[in-house]
């Protein structure tokens, strides 16, 4: 009898556990201090490239300028969004969404026109801080990237990334955003993406030398990211009281089959994307990862190389850098499966797919998986001290339609997974931010692939904003703290 009992009372407490289990996830919530962003970039959507406002060349300016057929729609950024003009406008559109904190970037080029510390743009300080003062007037945290890939153009032609001054001069821009805007800014992150156009060939400088160049460029961002951390410890923190990170961008991989050599390969590429620049800042032991090192060494000796052609990091540099954190921001877009190849020439050794009935998108390189995003998490979490993550950029390409259906199921799915790494993995996510607030220049496509939550005219001179079903959408998980929200229309 006793048995039947229990028997009954498991089948009635299961099958009401059934029942309510679809809604179970759709119950989940974000953390009351969870905080909801959008991202943008400088080059992206500020315009005002006229000398007449005193901005210097960067290496798009330059590149664009002396052949416009690098871009894929033959345009260029010279006015972009006009957020340079139509800030108040876009601060605007903020406060529709109801976010929390606004990620931008600063362009290095509009504060000091040489890259050098000696001729400050007083223009791009007043800008800035019109923008900063505006945000905080209306409760809206400013993010500031220091760098979103926009290097002035005089800093390249000294060999750019993979001059070792350059972390000096690095660190002498970041002293006077620190000094200009440090105290009202509170979020901090040094580098936004990591080297891209040194290992190939799709962004300035097309320097396209993965076994060199994009070894070099690892090495000085991750000094100059590290000089820039003491710095506000030594000199700012005290007074100001804010956080400094860096975002790193990159995708999940997993193994393409479960046999050990795809195992392996999958955690090498791992190791070779993430873990090259995330080990020495957030690994307890720092320096890059063994299997990178060893790697490169033994490929560098094969090769007749009388060195590795990853520069080793010293006893001093490993201690200097490791610990310059106090978050990490995460991009993250979409994943690869890997198989490992043996006959591949490069340090790496893979083969990467991804799959045809992932969600697709107008970007050949980003198709949806939703997992990837809780995987990572949960690797990064795993891999170092659990850090506190923010999310600082996720997002989806389309043609610019404003029925943006595809934009909000893949913003829904990925945020259900953030919920799980929240609350079922205990992943310490602090913040997520949507990429991107408005439709901009998507560097090399041009105008061509579309992230934003909101529509821009880029043939109409005024560059008038138009609300997408995304931003209502987004508007009320925001305010609703779940993606489960129905009622957007
Ligand atoms: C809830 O979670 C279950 C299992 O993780 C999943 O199968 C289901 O699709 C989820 N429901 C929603 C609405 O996301
Ligand atoms: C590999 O094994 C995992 C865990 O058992 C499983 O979830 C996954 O589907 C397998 N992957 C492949 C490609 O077979
Ligand atoms: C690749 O090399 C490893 C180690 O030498 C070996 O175990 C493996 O069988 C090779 N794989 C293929 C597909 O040849
Ligand atoms: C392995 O890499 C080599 C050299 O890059 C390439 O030619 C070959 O197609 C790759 N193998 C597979 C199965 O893709
Ligand atoms: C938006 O697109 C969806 C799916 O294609 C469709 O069902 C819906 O009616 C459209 N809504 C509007 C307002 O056009």
């Amino acid at each position: 009898m006793m048995i039947k009992y229990n028997l009954i009372l498991f089948l009635l407490i299961s099958s009401i556990y059934h029942i309510v289990g679809g809604e179970k996830n759709s119950t989940l919530k974000f953390p009351n201090n969870f905080l909801f962003g959008v991202s943008t970039s400088a080059y992206q959507i500020e315009g005002g490239n006229a000398d007449i406002y005193g901005k210097g060349e960067n290496w798009w300016d330059y590149n664009i300028k002396k052949n416009s057929y690098i871009i894929t729609d033959r345009s260029n950024a010279d006015i972009a969004c006009d957020s340079f003009h139509k800030y108040r406008n876009d601060i605007e559109l903020l406060k529709f969404l109801g976010v929390k904190f606004y990620r931008f970037s600063i362009s290095w080029s509009r504060i000091l026109p040489n890259g050098h510390s000696n001729k400050i743009n007083m223009q791009g300080i007043n800008y800035y801080n019109d923008l900063i003062n505006s945000l905080l007037r209306n409760g809206i945290e400013p993010m500031i990237t220091m760098y979103h890939r926009d290097l002035p153009q005089s800093l390249q032609e000294l060999g750019g990334w993979a001059n070792p001054y350059l972390a000096y001069y690095f660190e002498d821009y970041a002293r006077i955003l620190f000094t200009y805007f440090g105290d009202r800014v509170k979020y901090w992150i040094t580098f936004n993406s990591w080297c891209h156009g040194y290992g190939d060939n799709t962004d300035p400088p097309f320097l396209n030398q993965p076994d060199i160049a994009h070894y070099l460029c690892q090495n000085v961002l991750l000094l100059a990211h590290a000089k820039v951390y003491h710095l506000y410890d030594q000199v700012f923190r005290q007074r100001q009281r804010g956080m400094v990170g860096i975002t790193l961008e990159k995708a999940w991989i997993e193994p393409l089959t479960n046999s050990t050599e795809d195992l392996e390969a999958a955690e090498r590429a791992r190791q070779f994307t993430f873990g090259i620049a995330a080990n020495p800042i957030f690994h307890p032991d720092g320096d890059y990862p063994e299997i990178v090192k060893k790697r490169v060494l033994e490929h560098s000796k094969k090769q007749g190389y009388l060195r590795s052609r990853l520069p080793e990091l010293s006893k001093e540099e490993v201690e200097f850098v490791q610990g310059t954190y106090d978050f990490l921001g995460l991009n993250y877009y979409t994943t690869f499966l890997v198989e490992n190849n043996n006959s591949s020439t490069d340090d790496l050794g893979i083969n990467k797919y991804q799959k045809e009935d992932w969600q697709k998108s107008a970007s050949s390189w980003l198709k949806g998986y939703p997992v990837g995003l809780r995987k990572i998490l949960n690797w990064i979490k795993n891999s170092y001290d659990n850090p506190d993550v923010f999310i600082t950029e996720n997002g989806f390409s389309d043609h610019g339609q404003l029925n943006d259906t595809e934009r909000i199921y893949y913003l829904k799915k990925h945020l259900e997974e953030v919920l799980k790494a929240i609350h079922e993995d205990k992943v310490s996510v602090r913040g997520y931010a949507v990429w991107s607030l408005l439709d901009n220049f998507e560097w090399m496509q041009g105008y061509s692939e579309k992230f934003g939550l909101f529509h821009v005219d880029f043939k109409d001179p005024n560059r008038p904003r138009t609300t997408k079903l995304s931003s209502k959408w987004y508007k009320k998980v925001i305010s609703a703290k779940t993606p489960e929200v129905v009622d957007y229309l």
